[in-house]
């Protein structure tokens, strides 16, 4: 057994060494950036479909949007979520001592839930009518995913620079302040 999963068992908090930490930071970093580019191009095709009259354009957005978001999208969630809970419990921040490491946690789960969940019908039945040519549907409901998920997004990259908010339990981090998340 490696020396860290005995660490882990004997109850020694555990952590990751400096280049592994550099290296799950990097991944971290571009699981965000792609996570954030597909809401990019989700926003532009949605926006692109209600805003053209042009019904080839539209029947196209239809179907691209299918490609570049359910699975793309539940990737980068998904690696976004494995790299940062490493980092969180590989480190003293640990996965429930902060609340900025709790809402980012949250937010990760919401959105990845929410595109299997609320996205994955919508944009599948938009696919299959820009494949018929079926293009008289209303595009209300559509306009919601570019909006909430770049943003709550955008508001996980600020906790995670800014950190605020400290300690969920005053007093839990053995050996710290509670400012010490801003070091
Ligand atoms: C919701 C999507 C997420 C976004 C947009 C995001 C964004 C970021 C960014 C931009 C950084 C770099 C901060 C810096 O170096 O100053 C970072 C680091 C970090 N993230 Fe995330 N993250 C997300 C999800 C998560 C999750 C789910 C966790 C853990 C539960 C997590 C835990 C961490 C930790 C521990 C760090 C290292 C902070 C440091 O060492 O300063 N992140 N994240």
């Amino acid at each position: 057994m490696s020396s860290a999963v005995l660490d882990v068992a004997a109850g020694k908090s555990w952590r990751l060494g400096g280049r592994t930490r550099k290296a799950v930071l990097v991944l971290h970093l571009a699981s965000v950036g792609s996570w954030l580019g597909l809401d990019v191009v989700m926003a532009v095709l949605t926006f692109t479909a209600i805003g053209t009259d042009d019904e080839s354009t539209k029947a196209l957005c239809f179907r691209v949007l299918e490609l570049v978001t359910i699975w793309p999208m539940t990737i980068s969630g998904l690696a976004c979520l494995v790299t940062g809970v490493l980092l969180a419990v590989g480190s003293k921040y640990g996965l429930t001592k902060y609340w900025w490491v709790v809402v980012k946690l949250v937010i990760n789960l919401l959105l990845s839930t929410l595109v299997l969940i609320a996205l994955r019908p919508g944009v599948d039945e938009l696919a299959d009518r820009g494949e018929a040519n079926d293009l008289a549907v209303p595009l209300n409901d559509m306009i919601f995913p570019p909006i909430v998920s770049p943003t709550l997004l955008m508001v996980a990259v600020v906790l995670s620079v800014f950190k605020p908010w400290g300690l969920l339990r005053k007093g839990k981090a053995t050996g710290s302040s509670s400012r010490e998340h801003a070091t």
